[in-house]
């Protein structure tokens, strides 16, 4: 019997993206493995059950969907959804494994072998799986639509009959995946751009999207760790750094912040002070919400306005461009498959970095250290 890969509907409030597009269920059915799709899973992201069922995949329940051997899912499981699923078999989707831990210890007790996408190593041999970074992307472009949408200002410069307009100043602070599309999205609207990160590393690609890079006079010896990510600042410098990006914040009419550090509260960037230098009207779009914020004020899932400037907390804009979002994800996914299942099963490897970085519950245990740690705690 064929590998059977199930595609349930999420029940997460909100979420309108689904975890495989026709497209790729057409790759994996061609390759030999059979696809049930829940009715309706793509309904959210504009793909009817007939694009499903075109390209071969089964059109089932939502149970037999949990019920298949390689489930995939965007949203981390509930209580009920993981009750559904059959021991032995394998779930692939963020799972929110430190926010979390919970999840994970539920899966474990299930018996299912759980990959996290959210702990996809950041090597280049796992890029084509980097779902985080794809999903950044996503959020970097639309936060900047959100802000040229808020800001009552044009964002590029305009020469008119009736004089001529400047362009808005947009700051990013951060300048990982979300930040430099946000840079390059902004670029395109015609504002002026500036961006700050404490990896220096990004200055060059800040530059060559035609922004200018912020540099504060602030040693920070090795920002970077061998991953490539940032590391946490001690709580003095990130005072320090707070205080000397107020003049910057103050300058903007846009700040996109998106600064943050794995597994850790985001790093505080905009402090009230900084606020109250912005000009009413002024937009901050915080994308490191979910984890805390980059500013003081920012309410999660909340706009909040403060002396006129309006400050944004989105906590799930891939699932506001669900088309591409999903299509995006659906091709990591896709690649995640093609690395550890064929039509006759799923090949667990712990000699693969890869499979070890992603493998958060096999054998009845959670096997990621950090999330042990956490629910021993
Ligand atoms: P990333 O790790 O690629 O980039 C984060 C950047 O922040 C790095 O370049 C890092 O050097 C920088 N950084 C860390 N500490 C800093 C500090 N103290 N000062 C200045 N820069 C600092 O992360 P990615 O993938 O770009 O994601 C960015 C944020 O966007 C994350 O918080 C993520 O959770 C969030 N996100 C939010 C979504 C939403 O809907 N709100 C959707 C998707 C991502």
């Amino acid at each position: 019997m064929a590998l059977r890969i199930g595609v349930p509907a999420e029940t997460a409030v909100g979420e309108r993206r689904v975890a495989l597009v026709p497209e790729v269920v057409r790759r994996l059915v061609q390759q030999g493995m059979e696809v049930w799709v829940a009715k309706g899973a793509g309904t959210g992201a504009y793909f009817p059950d007939a694009a499903y069922a075109d390209v071969g995949a089964r059109m089932v329940s939502q149970e037999e969907a949990w019920g298949t051997d390689v489930v995939v899912h965007v949203q981390p499981p509930s209580e009920e959804e993981i009750a559904l699923m059959r021991s032995g078999s394998v779930l692939i989707g963020f799972l929110s494994p430190l926010d979390q831990p919970e999840v994970a210890d539920r899966l474990a007790r299930q018996g299912v072998v759980a990959l996290a996408m959210e702990l996809v190593p950041r090597i280049s041999r796992a890029q084509k799986m980097d779902a985080l970074s794809a999903m950044a992307a996503v959020a970097g472009y639309k936060a900047v639509l959100i802000a040229a949408n808020l800001l009552p200002k044009f964002f590029p410069l305009l020469t008119t009959a009736a004089g001529t307009v400047r362009p808005a100043s947009v700051l990013v602070l951060g300048a990982g995946v979300a930040g430099l599309q946000a840079i390059a999205t902004a670029r395109r609207l015609g504002a002026r751009v500036s961006a700050y990160d404490i990896r220096d590393v990004v200055k060059e690609e800040v530059q060559s999207l035609g922004a200018t890079f912020v540099e504060l006079p602030f040693e920070v010896p090795d920002a970077q760790d061998v991953s490539g990510y940032a590391k946490a600042l001690a709580e003095e410098k990130q005072r320090q750094q707070a205080q000397l990006l107020v003049p910057h914040i103050g300058r903007a009419d846009v700040v996109i912040s998106t600064a943050q550090v794995p597994g850790r509260r985001a790093p505080v960037l905009i402090t009230e002070e900084a606020v109250a230098a912005m000009q009413p009207g002024s937009v901050i779009i915080d994308l490191a919400a979910p984890n805390g914020g980059n500013c003081v004020l920012t309410q999660p899932g909340e706009t909040v306005i403060h002396n006129g400037v309006q400050i944004v907390g989105p906590l799930n804009l891939p699932a506001e461009m669900p088309v591409h979002a999903s299509q995006m994800y659906a091709r990591t996914l896709l690649a995640m498959i093609q690395e550890f299942a064929t039509p006759e099963g799923f090949k667990p490897n712990f000699e693969d970095e890869i499979f070890r970085g992603v493998c958060l519950t096999y054998n009845g245990e959670v096997v990621n250290e950090r999330v042990r740690a956490l629910l021993a705690a």
